[in-house]
Parts: structure tokens; sequence; C-alpha cells
């Protein structure tokens, strides 16, 4: 591909006086997971939201795949939208729906196909996101925490996007469920050939499963692998990457390279 799968460059988003970004830039490649990193009320959701062309910045470019999505009309915002997957903070399910019913909803909207299709393809989703059969006909407040999320996540892969963008998707779980939440994400990356663009405050999570990493600070984002960013002198990340929950994570993280060469 020529172009990056997403390109951002030079972002503002401004409540009021209060400003978000100012001049944020920011470039997904293409089957790496991206993590996005930042401080509550630094506008990592309402980055999501410009990228997702929810919400028109004050200025700036966002592509996805080379077109940009601050020019288009609603229509043609559309035949994006149908191209990535999305889960939101909230988990954002229609409570009025079971699982299944939820997963068929963007089919519905962009897919012609017979119910038994649907029916068919929305279990597919629901097995892909690692949940059992059974959960497909139970209603969201019948579900777990974690199984929330890979409802959400499965309904995110109802399109079969290549791009999938999840915001803080362990938030909420406890370290096992999250732990197992990472290796789905990763496993799917791989199976599924994504792009993923993912806001986490998990330092789990980030180590275990990001490429490179945007952190936003100053209303800009500082972007690098994590190699490069826990070196980064900008005193929010050192304090965000070395924290006694970092120190280890670096340690784990060194440790298993040493093992991986060494065998
Ligand atoms: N629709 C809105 N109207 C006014 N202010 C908003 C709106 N959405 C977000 N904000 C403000 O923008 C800032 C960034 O919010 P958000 O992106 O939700 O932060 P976070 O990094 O925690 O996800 C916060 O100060 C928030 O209050
Ligand atoms: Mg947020």
């Amino acid at each position: 591909m020529i172009y990056p799968v997403l390109e951002v460059q030079g972002l503002v988003n401004r409540f009021g006086s209060q400003i978000v970004h100012n001049g944020l830039n920011m470039e997904v490649r293409e089957d790496e997971v991206f993590g996005i990193v930042g401080g509550s009320g630094t506008g990592k959701s309402v980055l999501l939201r410009s990228i997702l062309g929810l919400q028109r910045p004050q200025a700036g470019n966002i592509r996805i795949e080379g077109r940009d999505i601050t020019q288009m009309s609603t229509t043609q915002l559309r035949t994006v939208k149908a191209r990535y997957g999305v889960t939101f903070q909230q988990g954002a399910l229609f409570s009025a729906l079971t699982v299944l019913q939820n997963v068929q909803l963007p089919m519905l909207e962009h897919l012609h196909l017979s119910a038994h299709e649907r029916d068919e393809l929305a279990m597919l989703k629901v097995r892909l996101a690692g949940l059992p059969a059974d959960a497909a006909q139970k209603f969201p407040a019948q579900l777990s925490g974690g199984m929330i999320k890979r409802a959400a996540l499965a309904r995110a892969l109802a399109l079969d996007p290549r791009l999938l963008f999840l915001d803080e998707p362990t938030s909420g779980l406890d370290p096992i469920s999250a732990a197992e939440f990472d290796e789905l994400i990763l496993y799917l990356q791989k199976q599924l050939r994504l792009t993923v663009v993912m806001i986490t405050h998990d330092l789990d999570s980030i180590f275990r499963t990001c490429n490179r990493v945007g952190v936003i600070v100053d209303q800009r984002m500082e972007v690098d692998t994590l190699d490069g960013i826990v070196k980064n002198p900008n005193p929010w990340i050192q304090a965000y990457f070395h924290g006694e929950r970092a120190t280890g994570r670096l340690d784990e993280r060194a440790k298993a390279k040493v093992e991986r060469h060494g065998t």
C-alpha cells in the first residue's frame, strides 16, 4: 500500500476556549497495533471521534487509506465507516437487543443478506470474539464485563474490517480477563490481518500488544516504538513509563527478548 492506513496531520480540536488538540500528527501503518496513551482528559476519545468522522475538527487532515474524511459528505463517510470496526469506551451495545442482534446491526445497514445468512455470519463473529454459542441469545445485562467487551468486539468485526479501533478495551476488566483480551486481539490481528488502533491506560496491554505508541502530551502526539518512547524525555512520559508499575514490565520484556534470542 502506498498510503499509511491512517494519517492525521495538524489536527486542531477546541471546545470554547479549551484547546484539546493543537497541531496533532499521527500515522498508523498497515498490520500494526498502534497504542494511544495520555492522561485523563487529554483528548484520546475526542481524537478517536474525529478519526471516525463523528466530530469535525477545527483544522487538520485525517486520511483513511489516503482519503481525507474531513472533506467528505455524509454519504461518502458512510462507505468509509463500513470499512473499519470500532468498540467504544462504554461498550455501547443496545440493551434491548441480544448479542446476536447487536452484531447484526451493521450487517442490516450495509449488507444485503437473508435472515438466515445474517444469523450464520453473526454467529461466526460471536465465536471469533471468543464467546460461547449460548451467549448469542443473551442480552447485555446478562453478560459479565469481559463478555460485553467481546460482544462489542464481535460487532466491530461484523463487516470484516481491516482497520479496528478500540477505546479502552481492557478497562474495568480483572487482570486475567484483560490478559485474555490482549491475546485475543493479537490472535485476530494475525489471523484477519487487522491494523489495530487501541486507546488504553493499561501498561500490561501496551507492552503485550503494541508495536508503536503515540502519547498525547501538550495537545500534540509523541510517536515512537515502545523501546523509543520509554526514552522520551517528556516528564509525563517519563513518569508514566518509569513509574513503579512500568519498570517491572520493561524488565520482563527485556528478559523475554533475551530468552527468545537465546533459543
Ligand atoms: N462534546 C464536548 N464538548 C465539550 N467538551 C468536550 C466534549 N468532548 C470532550 N470534551 C472535553 O475535551 C477534553 C478531552 O476529552 P476526552 O477526549 O474524552 O479525554 P480522554 O483522553 O480522557 O478520552 C476533556 O476536557 C473533555 O471535557
Ligand atoms: Mg476517553
